[in-house]
């Protein structure tokens, strides 16, 4: 990442759900409307809610080509897996959450009275969350536990701890849009920070893209756009991992996969029977880990 510069890809996914609500059919997979009101303005400008007309041109030309659809969906699928697994850990009396590569990340938003007890961690890029934190209204930007950081530069077990995260109770670790950002070390050096620091019952939720050999055509050409797209924003694909490479990265530090859902069980369980174009690329995989 440009270290002086927030990250581009955080905007565009939070654009990306807002579309979801505004494109595709309710129920929609993940309401995350109130990431709006972050939006640069010349991104709000051009998200409104399309005419029928405009609607059903998009749907024809996503029924032909799923690649923007796919894009969307991946964004807004790994968002309802972490939130069905939050929803959980809450009810099973986890007491802290911590978002890691937080973007635009609308936890704090939507669940006021969490962020207000101080159950929430956010850590992000220095640049990113500065940015993030100047849109967050201010009684949240107060109540947020904040950490600025490169995970490629500095530990996060530290920096948590220093944050008062608490090593004695489990947490919950929210990771989206990030692992195929980082090179594979810091991926392996994250686990194992996390691992340093996790009580027993912890879990880890996030999303990772498979590597080109053994995909289609299809999720192939998109891998490609979105590696040239995402390269020319500055932030570079740089770890693609399969299931079994990321369950090793994990072990490392202690983390089991409780649940991996790859691209078609994804569609069983948030796709089926929509009547909208909204789809997913074959890359795209969630996992839960939990420490034991
Ligand atoms: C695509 S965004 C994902 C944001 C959010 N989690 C979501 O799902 O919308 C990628 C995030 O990774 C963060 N990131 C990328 N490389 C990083 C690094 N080396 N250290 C800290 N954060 C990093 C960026 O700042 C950005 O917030």
């Amino acid at each position: 990442m440009d270290p002086q510069r927030p990250s581009r890809t955080a905007e565009g996914a939070a654009a990306l759900r807002v579309w979801h609500t505004l494109l595709d059919d309710p129920p929609h997979v993940f309401d995350d409307s109130i990431v709006r009101s972050m939006l640069s303005g010349p991104t709000r400008l051009v998200l409104h809610s399309p005419p029928s007309m405009v609607r059903n041109a998009i749907r024809a030309r996503e029924a032909l080509q799923p690649e923007l659809a796919a894009l969307r969906g991946q964004v807004v699928l790994r968002s309802r897996f972490a939130e069905d697994a939050l929803d959980a850990a809450l009810a099973a009396g986890c007491e802290q959450v911590v978002i890691l590569a937080a973007g635009l990340d609308t936890t704090a938003q939507r669940r006021p009275e969490l962020a207000r007890s101080g159950a929430i961690f956010e850590v992000d890029h220095p640049a990113t969350q500065a940015w993030k934190r100047e849109r967050l209204p201010p009684d949240l930007g107060e109540a947020v536990r904040f950490v600025a950081m490169d995970f490629e530069r500095e530990a996060l077990d530290t920096r948590l701890a220093e944050a008062g995260l608490r090593s004695d109770v489990p947490m919950f670790v929210n990771w989206l849009g990030c692992t195929y950002y980082l090179e594979p070390a810091a991926v392996t050096a994250t686990f194992e920070a996390l691992g340093r620091i996790a009580a027993p019952g912890s879990e880890i939720v996030l999303d990772h893209w498979l590597p080109e050999p053994g995909l289609n055509w299809r999720p192939r050409l998109l891998l490609a756009g979105v590696r040239f797209a995402v390269a020319l924003q500055r932030e570079p694909l740089r770890c693609l991992l399969t299931a079994g490479e990321l369950a090793q990265h994990a072990a490392a530090g202690g983390w089991q996969v409780a649940e991996q859902l790859d691209a078609k069980a994804q569609r069983e369980r948030w796709l089926a029977g929509r009547s909208d174009t909204l789809s997913l690329p074959d890359f795209a995989h969630v996992t839960r880990l939990v420490r034991a």
